[in-house]
């Protein structure tokens, strides 16, 4: 979710009112998913990097975020939606902890959408625990990293082209999208035009795409 800085800043505003601004967007973005065929979706909302921005931001952020969790909840529970944290846990302010922990609980029997919002994550950082937390055992490995399916597709609004920690183990064969829309400006309709370029794409996960259709082969033959 990227661009909420510079979207506010391109027109005067404070930064936080872009993150305001990256939140409707999200709600929207959640409306839509499932009717676009989406089953897990998870947004970046604050990197374990993102502490080193100025305080005013960070507490902004962190305001927004229990916020969003506090009124999202009720229409999670109406649109079937699951909602679920991911990344550090030990560092949030209690009130958000409590937020979440609510959120969860309340939302945890959704079907339609299981949202992941990634707050105070670092991709390295989850695999460096699941390291120690599987000790050695290759087969306790990747559960304690994720417990989703691998990421298919990944899109980054602002211009950027770069990973910036979000999902690394998880991303493995995903199909990257980069757009220039900032993430504010971004719309059902930009994810609906994205997630048909992707159907498009051949995913072939390091085999040989597969061979021809047999009656292909058979009027090639003659
Ligand atoms: C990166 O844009 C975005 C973030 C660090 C925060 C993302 C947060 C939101 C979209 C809103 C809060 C989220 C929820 C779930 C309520 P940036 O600030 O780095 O933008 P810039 O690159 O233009 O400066």
């Amino acid at each position: 979710m990227d661009g909420n800085g510079r979207w506010a800043e391109s027109r005067f505003l404070p930064r936080a009112l872009g993150h305001q601004a990256g939140a409707e967007t999200l709600r929207r973005i959640v409306e839509a998913a499932p009717a676009l065929g989406l089953t897990t979706l998870t947004v970046y909302a604050f990197s374990s990097d993102n502490w080193k921005r100025p305080a005013n931001e960070v507490t902004a952020l962190m305001q927004l975020l229990a916020c969003y969790l506090e009124s999202e909840t009720p229409n999670c529970l109406r649109d079937g939606v699951r909602l679920s944290v991911i990344g550090r846990r030990d560092r949030l302010d209690p009130a958000l902890l409590a937020a979440v922990l609510r959120a969860e609980a309340q939302t945890r029997g959704g079907t339609r959408l299981h949202l992941r919002l990634a707050i105070d994550y670092s991709a390295r950082d989850a695999i460096r625990r699941a390291a120690l937390l599987s000790n050695g055992d290759a087969l306790r490995f990747e559960p304690a990293i994720t417990d989703v399916p691998p990421v298919d597709l990944l899109i980054r609004t602002g211009g950027e082209q770069r990973l910036s920690d979000f999902l690394l183990w998880e991303s493995a064969y995903a199909e990257l999208f980069f757009t220039p829309v900032l993430w504010p400006d971004f719309t059902p309709a930009c994810l609906r035009k994205i997630v048909r370029q992707f159907q498009l794409r051949h995913r072939k996960f390091g085999a040989l795409p597969p061979p021809p259709l047999v009656g292909q082969t058979a009027r090639w033959l003659r």
